[in-house]
């Protein structure tokens, strides 16, 4: 039994769970910011990492720890760090890697905040962000050079809802000696698609979105695969005397967990984005059903998707479960049943008519939001993408009709009855 692989069912609801002195079966909240030394010298080892405990929740928390360690039980990963959200879990990761004068180069097919994230933030504080012009591995090897310190995609982009070829990615990314980092919030957790299993060495993830699964809590995740060559000369910070730990090498002391207990005890340490206990709890209970249900969401969307091809006020649905889907392929390879529980629909009409459509839904919450129990449905031009350039917009498939639906848990067939009120409407 020991050695057994325990399914991802399993996992969700058994992983980073061990008994404590309480004997309680739920995994407790540590609403705490720092922790008692025994003495002097414990405290100085944990200082320098020689010996591990916990010092300051800002770094780590036993709450946030059992997530942590769920959720590198169900990526197959050697660690996890959380973070406040998923933008500070991507900044941790890209800053970890590239330094002023270096660049990444990333898929152009991005959530709207992390195009801004890469194309001005970061560009602000000196590192380059090279959007390649589609995410084909040519197009993405193409603006790799000597300076390129990673490469980045998201498994399934949003809201095209276009799947990344990650075992091509992460050849290139190989062939250059650089990680390949994926956001795989679409890929829920690790349930529907695991980035890891098709050579990515790096994981991000909004955990705000199906990991919480209820909309209650925001939350990040970076996740390392520990596959990838450190010692290949491109990270002094992670191979090389590091100047916040007295000259520590991380990678001769954590060897395949060098990256992750980077992005802590610099990255977290320094820039402070760290979940709070009780945010880790809410992400801990999330993760117990969500096999369960991202399985019903996804069923629900095929059946919506089909609703809509089918109704005559509907100029387009792009659903990547269907086989028109330029995706169709690549999500029946990286995605469990070949797709999310996403779609985008365009009705015909105009913007007017589009919003008239969001504001005459009962059922759907009109946010920004994805993975949640409710049904949502999002209008992206006025909303996630409004910062974008048009030409930005236009290379992310953004039109102004274009509506993002995320499927909930309620019953399908009252989410088809309020779309069929919502367009008689029109
Ligand atoms: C693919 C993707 N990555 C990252 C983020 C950012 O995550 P958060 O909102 O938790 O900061 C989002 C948010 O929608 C997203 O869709």
């Amino acid at each position: 039994m020991a050695d057994r692989k325990l399914h991802f069912e399993t996992l969700q609801i058994h992983g980073g769970y061990h008994v404590d002195a309480s004997q309680s079966r739920g995994i407790a909240i540590h609403p705490t910011a720092a922790y008692h030394f025994p003495t002097c010298d414990y405290a100085a080892n944990l200082f320098t990492l020689s010996e591990a405990g916990y010092i300051y929740t800002r770094l780590h928390n036993p709450t946030t720890a059992a997530y942590e360690e769920r959720i590198a039980a169900l990526y197959g990963g050697v660690g996890a760090l959380a973070t406040a959200s998923g933008m500070s879990a991507i900044l941790l990761t890209v800053t970890s890697l590239a330094n002023a004068g270096q660049n990444i180069v990333a898929s152009p097919y991005l959530y709207g905040g992390t195009h801004n994230q890469f194309v001005i933030s970061l560009r602000n504080v000196g590192i380059e962000c090279r959007l390649a012009k589609s995410d084909s591995p040519e197009d993405m090897a193409a603006l790799v050079d000597e300076n390129t310190r990673a490469l980045f995609v998201e498994s399934m982009g949003n809201p095209t809802c276009r799947v990344a070829d990650i075992e091509a990615l992460a050849k290139v990314a190989h062939e250059s000696n650089v990680p390949l980092i994926v956001d795989n919030t679409f890929g829920a957790g690790g349930y529907l698609c695991n980035p890891f299993e098709w050579g990515a060495d790096i994981i991000t993830d909004s955990a705000t979105k199906w990991i919480n699964g209820h909309g209650t809590a925001m939350g990040g995740i970076i996740v390392d695969g520990g596959t990838f060559n450190w010692g290949c000369g491109k990270y002094p910070s992670i191979d090389g005397p590091s100047e916040g730990y007295h000259g520590l090498n991380l990678y001769e002391a954590f060897g395949s967990q060098a990256f992750i207990v980077k992005c802590r005890v610099d990255g977290m340490r320094d820039f402070g984005c760290c979940p709070s206990p009780f945010d880790a709890y809410l992400m801990l209970l999330g993760l117990e059903t969500l096999s369960l249900r991202v399985k019903h969401e996804v069923e629900s969307a095929y059946k919506l998707a089909e609703f809509c091809r089918n109704h005559p006020k509907v100029e387009r649905v792009s659903f990547v479960g269907f086989e028109d889907h330029p995706s169709h392929a690549l999500a029946k390879k990286y995605f469990k049943f070949g797709a999310s529980a996403v779609l985008t629909i365009e009705l015909k009409g105009t913007l007017e008519s589009t919003i008239k459509f969001v504001e005459s839904l009962k059922l759907s919450g009109n946010m920004t939001m994805i993975g949640d129990s409710i049904s949502v449905v999002t209008h992206p031009a006025s909303t996630t993408h409004k910062q974008l350039s048009d030409e930005a917009k236009r290379a992310a498939g953004i039109t102004p009709t274009l509506l993002r639906v995320s499927l909930g848990l309620e019953n399908v067939e009252d989410i088809i009855a309020d779309y069929e009120q919502a367009l008689a409407n029109l």
